[in-house]
């Protein structure tokens, strides 16, 4: 049986000016192009293989972070940008800090949520 492989990234659109752009594709991976490092959680280097990566987003790669391919198997939908924005109220307040316990994780993250 053949080891899944990494979805080659379509639309290699090069970006301008240097670092990166992740862009989250229609019912797929986010691709990631320009200058990036990619770590894991306690910040080692994770190779990526190549300038241009698809990051798993549908939870079904079996090479995670990786996509795979597999969401077009699993019918994985989500659409490319927000459908909504965030609250408002909720970006102000952590913008303000507010909220200490969560003010140091990113997007707000609960710091008790472990994957
Ligand atoms: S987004 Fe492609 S396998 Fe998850």
């Amino acid at each position: 049986m053949s080891q899944p492989q990494p979805v080659a990234p379509e639309d290699p659109t090069p970006t301008s000016g240097g670092g990166a752009t992740i862009t989250p594709y229609r019912d797929g991976p986010l691709i990631v192009r320009g200058d990036f490092r990619l770590l894991d959680q306690d910040g080692n280097a994770i190779d990526p293989g190549r300038g241009t990566i698809a990051l798993c987003r549908c939870g079904k790669s079996g090479i995670k972070p990786f996509c795979d391919g597999s969401h077009k198997r699993a019918g994985f939908s989500a659409p490319s940008a927000p459908s909504r924005p965030r609250p408002a109220d909720r970006i102000l307040q952590e913008a303000r800090g507010d909220d200490a316990s969560r003010a140091d994780t990113p997007f707000g993250m609960d710091p008790s949520d472990t994957p």
